[in-house]
């Protein structure tokens, strides 16, 4: 018995085998990666378009959409405003994003930029104290932490200029969750948990996020948020206008004034997201589209092209000599970020010369293929502070049409300022922290700029918020994605990109691996647990010091060669995340 069962074992084997080899030489790496028997990890497969969001519900929602017929953008909206319910953590009303949007008929990509603005009333020594030293408490958790929210008006924009449901539809899941409630997963009730003490200090907040007398939800019941449920209900009937102008505007309003907050009627009312065109740059054949500043899609672009001429493939995934690189173009683009990086409407940011092949190369020759540089002898001798919240959340999106969205957006930290405006139902952003406080202070926010990154009435923060697009050598989509992470974010997609391309790891394989990150302050070369103990042995004798922190980012990735079939992967490093396909049939 157990000889034929192992006979019959044998041939269905030697069956596998034949068509593998059968099949394999005429499909690429990345469609044989489905079919490879090496791979220990595997993408959601499937057909008619994928969403990949952080959160499962805001996923579902995305999907039904694009099973109704709709499109990427339709999706995209629906997921932006379910997030806003579903994962108050990062998903919001109250912040701003950037959004990437590929349109399939038309080969061209829009990056719609609704990263929230400074108050009109806001002004360079904004958060300085008596002493003139920065008063982070003040950037991040005063009512004047906030800046003017941008995401109602970036995602109706989106779906009146390029989608084709209306308002109500895309917001109706969002409306339904608020008003009905949704299970509090333990994701949820920890976070809830963490944030209790803060948000206890803001009455409107504890009363949404915590049950009589400020005790915890507990898992499996239902967190209901009716004030929410209103105000999305005044932008599915009015539009932006439902939001910044009357009832919803008026209470914002009054918040501010009665808290000594910045955010006028004003301010409100002449809020607009900017239409941009979006910056690109080949690596090793493939065109990778992503968000001009005050995004840094520079960054990741910048770090790329330092590592061009590099055979990392030959190197290996996760090798010391391809981490001691990217460790080392990664200090070099970092440096450059921290002088250069602001709002274009504001500053100018020398991006083609940043990228210029010429920089590029003069940057490169400083890069020791043996030896890690010492940051302090890396351009500026700025220091910078190293903290930028690990929150955010990106979403992905392609429909059957092959029109792509990758959007990432932000309260900044997780629940943001942890402050609402009575009656809203929707947290306050603490996006005016991403700023610099003291520009070229050694105490400064060194990290995300100098005078290029300095408050200033009306202008948008330099963000690390990175939400791109691939594109195959042969012009077609090839995969889009985006993490939260804060400064992480940067070298998460990096490394996301660098594992599809350099080492044909399948998406989920590429979404998996263990990451590394450098920002050239602190001089510390961060990495995640799985990194062999051999290769952190070299590492450190390269010079690096290592330091293991927390997981990395939380890519939510989709990848396709032909439009048809799709491969996703929500990254598995936070919990809830769902990558769903339209359908699991071809036809
Ligand atoms: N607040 C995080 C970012 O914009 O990158």
């Amino acid at each position: 018995m157990i000889a034929r069962l192992r006979s019959k074992h044998h041939q269905h084997t030697v069956a596998w085998c034949l068509f593998l080899a059968l099949t394999i030489p005429t499909l690429t790496v990345a469609q044989s990666a489905i079919l490879s028997a090496r791979s220990v990890h595997h993408p959601v497969t499937g057909y008619g378009g994928m969403v990949a969001s952080q959160e499962k519900l805001a996923t579902q929602a995305g999907v039904q959409v694009l099973r109704e017929g709709g499109n990427a953008v339709d999706a995209a909206v629906t997921i932006g405003f379910t997030l806003a319910v579903t994962l108050p953590r990062a998903g919001n009303i109250g912040g701003g994003g950037f959004m990437l949007v590929y349109l399939a008929d038309q080969k061209q990509t829009i990056a719609i930029n609704y990263r929230e603005k400074s108050p009109a009333a806001s002004h360079r020594d904004l958060f300085l104290d008596e002493n003139g030293n920065a008063d982070a408490k003040k950037s991040r958790y005063s009512p004047v932490a906030s800046g003017v929210p941008g995401t109602v008006y970036g995602l109706c924009e989106a779906l009146e200029k390029y989608g084709t449901i209306p308002l109500q539809r895309a917001l109706q899941p969002a409306i339904d969750l608020a008003k009905e409630g949704f299970i509090v997963t333990p994701f949820l009730a920890n976070g809830l948990k963490s944030a209790k003490k803060r948000m206890s200090q803001s009455p409107a907040a504890k009363a949404v996020f915590y049950k009589n007398k400020g005790s915890l939800y507990s898992i499996g019941e239902k967190l209901i948020q009716i004030d929410l449920a209103h105000t999305l209900q005044l932008i599915a009937d009015q539009g932006p206008a439902g939001f910044y102008q009357g009832e919803t505007s008026d209470k914002l309003v009054l918040y501010m004034q009665n808290n000594g907050g910045l955010i006028t009627h004003d301010d409100l009312l002449n809020y607009r997201p900017s239409h941009r065109k979006p910056i690109s740059a080949f690596y090793r054949g493939h065109r990778i589209v992503t968000m001009p500043p005050p995004s840094s899609g520079m960054t990741m672009l910048h770090i790329l092209k330092l590592l061009e001429t590099f055979p990392l493939e030959k190197y290996g995934q996760n090798s010391a000599q391809s981490i001691h690189l990217l460790a080392e173009a990664c200090r070099l683009a970092y440096s450059d970020r921290a002088e250069f990086l602001g709002d274009p409407d504001h500053w100018s940011v020398p991006l083609d010369y940043l990228l210029s092949e010429k920089y590029i190369k003069q940057r490169r020759n400083l890069i020791d293929p043996e030896q890690a540089t010492l940051s302090k002898n890396v351009s500026s001798s700025r220091q910078s502070i190293p903290y930028e919240s690990p929150e955010t959340t990106h979403f992905s999106v392609i429909d059957r049409f092959g029109n792509a969205v990758a959007n990432t957006y932000t309260l900044n930290f997780s629940y943001g300022a942890h402050r609402m405006a009575p009656g809203t139902g929707f947290l306050l952003n603490n996006e005016m922290d991403d700023f610099v406080s003291k520009p070229g202070s050694p105490n400064g926010f060194g990290l995300l700029g100098g005078d290029a990154n300095a408050i200033r009435a009306g202008k948008r923060m330099a963000s690390s918020m990175s939400p791109t697009i691939i594109f195959q050598p042969n012009g077609k989509l090839y995969f889009i994605t985006g993490s939260p992470g804060g400064s992480r974010i940067i070298t998460t997609v990096t490394q996301l990109i660098s594992n599809v391309i350099d080492h044909k790891m399948n998406i989920a394989e590429a979404s998996h691996a263990p990451r590394v990150h450098h920002q050239w302050f602190p001089d510390l070369l961060r990495i995640e647990k799985g990194l062999s103990p051999d290769t952190l042995k070299l590492l450190e004798q390269r010079g690096h010091r290592l330091s293991l922190q927390s997981s990395m980012g939380s890519t939510q990735s989709i990848l396709t060669l032909d439009g048809k079939l799709f491969q996703g992967c929500s990254d598995p490093r936070r919990r809830n995340a769902l990558t769903l396909p339209s359908s699991i049939r071809s036809n």
